[in-house]
C-alpha cells in the first residue's frame, strides 16, 4: 500500500465514521417522540377499565405509607401469599418427560396468511388491524435473527428481560448504565436481554438493523425474531421470550419482564424478593382486577366482540414491569402454547394464568401505569418516592439518567414522606 492508497483508506474510513455519529444522533433524536402517543393511551386504557383510577388509588394508599424504607416490603402480599399456596396445583404441570430442545428450533418463516377467513363474514367486519392480525394468528413462532444461547448458562439469580425496538438505541444504553447493568451483588448473578423484533417500517429496517447487529456485536445483550415489530406482534414477543427462556435457562432463579422506559430498583427487588420464601408461583407486579375489554372503536386497545365475547378479562399485570420465578415461566411456556394468541400481551398473559390458577399478585411498589393522572404533580420527579418502588413507568432515557443518580447519591429521606 503506498502513501495514496492509505491516504484514501483513512478518507473514507473518517467519512464513514462521521455518518455513524450523524445516524446516530438522528436515530437518538428520533426515537424521542416515537413513544409519546403510547403514553397517553396507555393511560386510558386503564382508566375505562373497573375501579381503576391509578391517582386516587394512589393518593388512598400514601396515607399509609409507612417508613419509606420498608413500604414496599409490607403492603397486602403476605395475605395474597396464602391465596398463591392454595391455588399452586396448576392444571397444567410441566411435563418433565417431554424432550427440551438445546437450540432454537424454528428456522423457517415461510407462514402464509390463512386465506380460510376471508369468506366469514365476522371477519369481513373488523377493522384491517384486526384482519391483519387474525390472518397471521396460526403462525406460531419465527426464526432468530440475533441470539443468546450463552446467556443463561451459568446459575443466575435474576434476568432482566426488556421489550425494546431497534430505532432505541438510546434507551438501551442508559438502561446498560443503570438498572440494567450486568452484575454480581452478593453472590447473585444479575443478567440483561433486550427482546427485538424487526422493524415494521421499511427505512427504519434498511437503517437499523446494521447499527443493531453492531450494537449487539459489542454488548451481547439483544435477542432478535424475525417478526414484524407491531402493537399486535407484541404477545409474539411473549411467547417466543418463554419459548427462548424454556431452552436455554434451566437456572435462573427470578424473571424480571418490563418495558425499555421505566426506572427500575433492583436493590428492592432483591430486598423484596428476600423477605418473604416466593418458591413457586411468584407473579407479581401492578395487577389489574375486572377490567373491561374496551369496545370504543377510538380507542388503541378496543376488541371487537368476534376476538373476546367475556365481559372481564382475567387478572393481569401490567407489561411495563413484573417479576416472575423461573419455574412458572416454564410452565407459562406450556399454557401459552396451548391458546390462540390474543392481540393485547399482558391480557394474554393473565389469561395464561388463569388456567394454571395462579393469581397474579398486585403489589404498590410497581406503577407501570403511571404514578398520577396529574402529569406535573410533583411526585413524578420525587427522588425518595423512587427510592421506594420497584418500578415505576415512562421515563425518557435523560430523566431516567438524571433520576438514576439522584436515587443512588446519598440520597437521605425522611421515615415518612408526604408527597401529595
Ligand atoms: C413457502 O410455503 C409455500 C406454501 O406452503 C411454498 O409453496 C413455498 O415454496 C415456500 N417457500 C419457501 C421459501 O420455503
Ligand atoms: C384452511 O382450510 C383448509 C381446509 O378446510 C385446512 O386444511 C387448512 O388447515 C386451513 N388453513 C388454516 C391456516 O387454518
Ligand atoms: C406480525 O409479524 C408477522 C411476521 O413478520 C407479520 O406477517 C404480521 O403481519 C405481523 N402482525 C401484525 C398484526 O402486525
Ligand atoms: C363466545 O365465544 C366463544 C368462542 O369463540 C363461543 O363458543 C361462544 O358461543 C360465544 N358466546 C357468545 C355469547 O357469543
Ligand atoms: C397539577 O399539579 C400541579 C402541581 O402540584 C398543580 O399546580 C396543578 O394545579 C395540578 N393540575 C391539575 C389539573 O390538577
Amino acid at each position: 500500500m503506498n502513501t495514496r492508497d492509505r491516504w484514501k483508506v483513512y478518507k473514507t474510513m473518517s467519512v464513514m465514521f462521521f455518518l455513524a455519529v450523524v445516524t446516530l444522533t438522528v436515530v437518538q433524536r428520533g426515537s424521542v417522540n416515537i413513544g409519546a402517543p403510547f403514553e397517553l393511551e396507555t393511560q386510558a386504557r386503564v382508566d375505562a377499565s373497573v375501579g381503576l383510577e391509578p391517582g386516587v388509588a394512589l393518593e388512598n394508599k400514601v396515607g399509609s405509607y409507612r417508613g419509606i424504607k420498608d413500604f414496599w416490603k409490607i403492603s397486602k402480599h403476605k395475605q395474597q401469599l396464602k391465596a398463591w399456596v392454595s391455588t399452586h396445583e396448576g392444571r397444567i404441570a410441566e411435563d418433565r418427560t417431554r424432550t427440551h430442545p438445546r437450540t432454537w428450533d424454528v428456522t423457517s418463516s415461510n407462514c402464509s396468511a390463512n386465506h380460510n377467513l376471508s369468506n366469514q363474514d365476522w371477519f369481513r367486519s373488523l377493522e384491517d388491524n384486526f384482519k391483519q392480525f387474525m390472518l397471521y394468528r396460526h403462525c406460531r413462532y419465527f426464526p432468530m435473527i440475533l441470539n443468546h444461547a450463552e446467556k443463561c448458562t451459568e446459575e443466575t439469580y435474576l434476568l432482566m428481560a426488556i421489550k425494546s425496538v431497534a430505532t432505541h438505541h438510546d434507551r438501551r444504553d442508559v438502561i446498560r448504565k443503570t438498572w440494567g447493568k450486568e452484575q454480581v451483588v452478593d453472590g447473585k448473578r444479575i443478567k440483561t436481554i433486550f427482546l427485538l423484533g424487526k422493524p415494521a417500517n421499511e427505512a427504519e429496517r434498511a437503517n437499523h438493523q446494521k447499527l443493531v447487529e453492531y450494537e449487539n456485536y459489542i454488548y451481547g445483550d439483544i435477542l432478535q425474531w424475525d417478526f414484524l415489530d407491531s402493537f399486535f406482534n407484541l404477545t409474539l414477543k411473549e411467547t417466543h421470550f418463554l419459548k427462548w427462556f424454556h431452552t436455554y435457562c434451566p437456572s435462573v432463579h427470578y424473571i424480571f419482564k418490563g418495558d425499555d422506559d421505566v426506572f427500575v430498583s433492583v436493590e428492592n427487588i432483591f430486598e423484596f424478593l428476600q423477605t418473604s420464601n416466593h418458591e413457586e408461583n411468584l407473579f407479581v407486579g401492578d395487577v389489574i382486577f375486572k377490567a373491561k375489554p374496551i369496545r370504543k372503536r377510538e380507542n388503541k386497545y378496543y376488541i371487537p366482540q368476534a376476538l373476546y365475547n367475556k365481559t372481564l378479562y382475567p387478572p393481569y399485570a401490567g407489561g411495563g414491569g413484573f417479576l416472575m420465578d423461573g419455574k412458572l415461566a416454564r410452565r407459562l411456556h406450556w399454557v401459552a402454547d396451548t391458546l390462540e394468541l390474543y392481540p393485547i400481551d399482558d391480557v394474554f398473559l393473565g389469561m395464561c394464568l388463569e388456567v394454571l390458577q395462579v393469581t397474579p399478585v398486585k403489589h404498590n411498589a410497581f406503577k407501570t401505569f403511571g404514578l398520577v393522572k396529574n402529569k406535573s404533580s410533583k411526585l413524578n420527579r420525587e427522588p425518595c418516592f423512587f427510592k421506594s418502588m420497584i418500578v415505576v413507568h415512562k421515563l425518557l432515557p435523560s430523566e431516567l439518567m438524571h433520576m438514576w443518580n439522584l436515587v443512588n447519591r446519598d440520597l437521605v429521606c425522611a421515615q415518612k414522606v408526604t408527597i401529595l
